[in-house]
């Protein structure tokens, strides 16, 4: 299992999201996104309650996980994801990413910091609609915040810029007044175009789905995401 997030949140990372990848190869699709030069790849758990939407749980990381030593970066668009947590530490979740608008049998809190107590990246994600100042209590205890520039629950939408990039360069300017470190995520209709946007506003991890894993090279995709996302970072 690889331990990452070691680097800077001037690092910038494209992270490929499997829920945009060939299901029926899903053993191929992980080595084509492996030698596309992905180092995380992203995974998308959905419940069909908290999203209107399902897609697989800890079995398909776990899958992922025998496949593969690139960091896994879990996504968990669902209620009660506390009563799950230890089967997706278990599967070997590198980052495991809650929604601070879920239900949870104990509390967000107490599931933060069960995921850093088994040695893990901890994630607090945020839909287009959430304000930044409801993630205030927690972020001195996340590595990343994953501001959702689409609404949760299906890849191939379009990036929300109006909605979500105020909330994330408000997120940078706090963390960098506060002299916190969590990295920021985008995740949905992020291409060359909105990814660069999005890199103005402050994100450095960009959740590809469709941009990466649909265009044939997908090596040449993720090198023009990359170059889009290069550059000062200044608005
Ligand atoms: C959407 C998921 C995304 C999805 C993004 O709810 O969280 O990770 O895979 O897909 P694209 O990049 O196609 O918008
Ligand atoms: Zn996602």
């Amino acid at each position: 299992m690889s331990s990452d997030l070691t680097f800077t949140h001037d690092t910038r990372l494209i992270l490929p999201s499997l829920l945009a990848a060939d299901w029926s190869r899903v053993g191929e699709e992980v080595r084509r996104a492996e030698e596309a030069g992905a180092r995380w790849l992203h995974l998308d758990v959905m419940d069909g309650s908290f999203v209107d939407n399902l897609s697989f749980g800890p079995q398909m990381v776990k899958t992922v996980r025998r496949l593969t030593g690139m960091f896994l970066d879990t996504h968990l668009m669902m209620h009660r994801a506390d009563h799950y947590l230890d089967r997706f530490l278990e599967a070997g979740a590198d980052n495991i990413t809650l929604h601070l608008e879920a239900d949870y049998e104990t509390s967000v809190a107490d599931t933060l910091a069960r995921i850093r107590a088994a040695g893990r990246q901890c994630g607090l994600a945020l839909r287009p609609e959430t304000p930044f100042e409801a993630a205030l209590p927690y972020v001195r205890d996340i590595d990343l915040l994953l501001v959702m520039t689409v609404v949760p629950g299906f890849g191939g939408q379009a990036f929300m810029e109006k909605e979500t990039m105020p909330k994330l360069s408000q997120a940078r300017d706090y963390r960098d007044e506060n002299g916190l470190h969590f990295h920021l995520e985008v995740d949905g209709g992020v291409y060359e175009d909105t990814a660069a946007i999005a890199r103005r506003h402050g994100a450095n991890l960009f959740v590809c789905g469709t941009s990466s894993f649909a265009p044939p090279d997908m090596g040449a995709a993720m090198r023009g995401l990359a170059r889009a996302v290069e550059g000062s970072g200044n608005q």
